[in-house]
């Protein structure tokens, strides 16, 4: 428990919201962003299929919601590539090939490139043989992970998704610890849905993505309690005491929960793969490698009966729930994305100040001039 008397949480997410509502920023269109971003991937080595690739990723998870996981990602991965610790133009390759099976290795390149190759040739493994189990091993990060299943359900595809890192990023404490000891080790599943929008789960088994505290950082605000503990293992919500010296944790959600899926996101991603579980002394620690272990289904081989049929049946179910607050209505997997999309394409990106620098800063140190529509 914390020393200091706890806040209500309504006045904590007032003070969040107002601080949000203040932070000085610019909704930019997306495109004008990709743009933007492909000038810079491709000032910084990459050719102009991967600089495409990378880029649409990190929008598009912007347009999603994830800003966590969009464009602020940007100065980190250009930092990574020239330190070495990411490498340009690289491609998937597979290590094991059996039937079913495939053991593929990012090589350490642009976890956007290798994710799509390596669903690419999920898809036709799972179409001659109805299912596929992938371990992708040494891929450098993997973005947001929705973005794998969504590739699989466009194909008709049902799929679920484990993600660990192996010793770089990890954040989070275990049920009951006070420091880090597990990564955020996402987990997401997908399934064709109507209207071409599937269902997906996206989810970090941390209690908050370590981006979505780097976002509540650069806009100066706090985050909800519950999430993280500072460096003495006290519960906070202020993502300064979160990055001080020593270091805090995130907490792992739904405790003892989360904190089991964590541990096996570890071995089915990391042992699995061969890209190896959290532990810092791994050989790969010094640098972000995710690894992913993808299972595949095609619902067409496994189900005799009418699968989206009763897909749809569930999810007209579970959306028919009366709310038990007034006017918030219950979500579908994905649906939140989905509607926060459409208003995103429409309206624009926001992007807080702090991170337009960071982003004009990065163009800047590989020679990109800011065009005027991005000046600050
Ligand atoms: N590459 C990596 O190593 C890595 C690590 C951690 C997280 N991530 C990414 O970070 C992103 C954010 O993760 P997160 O845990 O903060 O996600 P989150 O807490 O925002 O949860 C998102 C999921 O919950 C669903 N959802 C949201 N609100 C809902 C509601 N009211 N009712 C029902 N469902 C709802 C969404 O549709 C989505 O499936 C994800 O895209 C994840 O892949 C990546």
């Amino acid at each position: 428990m914390s020393k200091d008397a706890p806040e209500a949480p309504e006045q904590l997410l007032a003070q969040t919201m107002a601080a949000r509502a203040t932070t000085p920023g610019t909704r930019f269109d997306h495109q004008l962003l990709r743009d933007w971003g492909y000038a810079i991937f491709a000032a910084a080595g990459s050719s102009k299929a991967e600089a495409v690739i990378v880029t649409d990723h990190l929008v598009n998870a912007n347009l999603k919601g994830h800003d966590s996981h969009g464009v602020v990602r940007i100065p980190k991965y250009l930092d990574w590539v020239r330190k070495k610790e990411l490498l340009t133009n690289q491609h998937v390759r597979a290590v094991t090939s059996k039937g079913s099976i495939l053991v593929l290795d990012g090589g350490f390149g642009y976890g956007q490139v290798i994710g799509q190759e390596a669903m690419q040739l999920v898809i036709e493994r799972t179409r001659e043989h109805g299912f596929c189990a992938a371990a992708i091993r040494n891929s450098g990060h993997l973005g947001r992970i929705g973005e794998w299943p969504e590739q699989l359900a466009r194909a008709g595809l049902t799929s679920v998704h484990f993600v660990n890192t192996s010793g770089y990023g990890i954040l989070v404490a275990p049920h009951g610890g006070s420091d880090r000891r597990l990564s955020a080790n996402p987990v997401a599943a997908g399934c064709p849905g109507p209207g071409g929008n599937p269902y997906i789960l996206d989810i970090a088994t941390s209690a908050v993505a370590e981006g979505k505290i780097q976002v509540a950082r650069n806009q100066g605000s706090l985050l909800e309690p519950g999430l993280i503990m500072d460096g003495q293992g006290e519960p906070t919500n202020d993502p300064e005491r979160f990055y001080a010296d020593p270091v805090g944790s995130i907490f792992p959600m739904a405790s003892h929960k989360g904190s089991g899926i964590s541990f096996f996101c570890e071995i089915l991603a990391g042992s699995l793969s061969g890209g190896q579980s959290s532990h810092p002394n791994n050989p790969t620690a010094w640098r972000l490698v995710n690894n992913m272990m993808t299972i595949c289904f095609d619902p067409t081989v496994f189900s005799e009966f009418d699968f989206s049929g009763d897909v749809q049946r569930l999810a007209e179910w579970v959306k028919g729930s009366p709310a038990r607050v007034p006017g918030i209505e219950v979500l579908l997997p994905g649906e939140l994305e989905t509607r926060t999309e459409l208003d995103r394409r429409e309206n624009g990106i926001f992007i807080d100040t702090q991170t337009h620098r960071q982003l004009l800063d990065a163009a800047t140190s590989w020679g990109l001039q800011t065009p005027s529509e991005l000046a600050l």
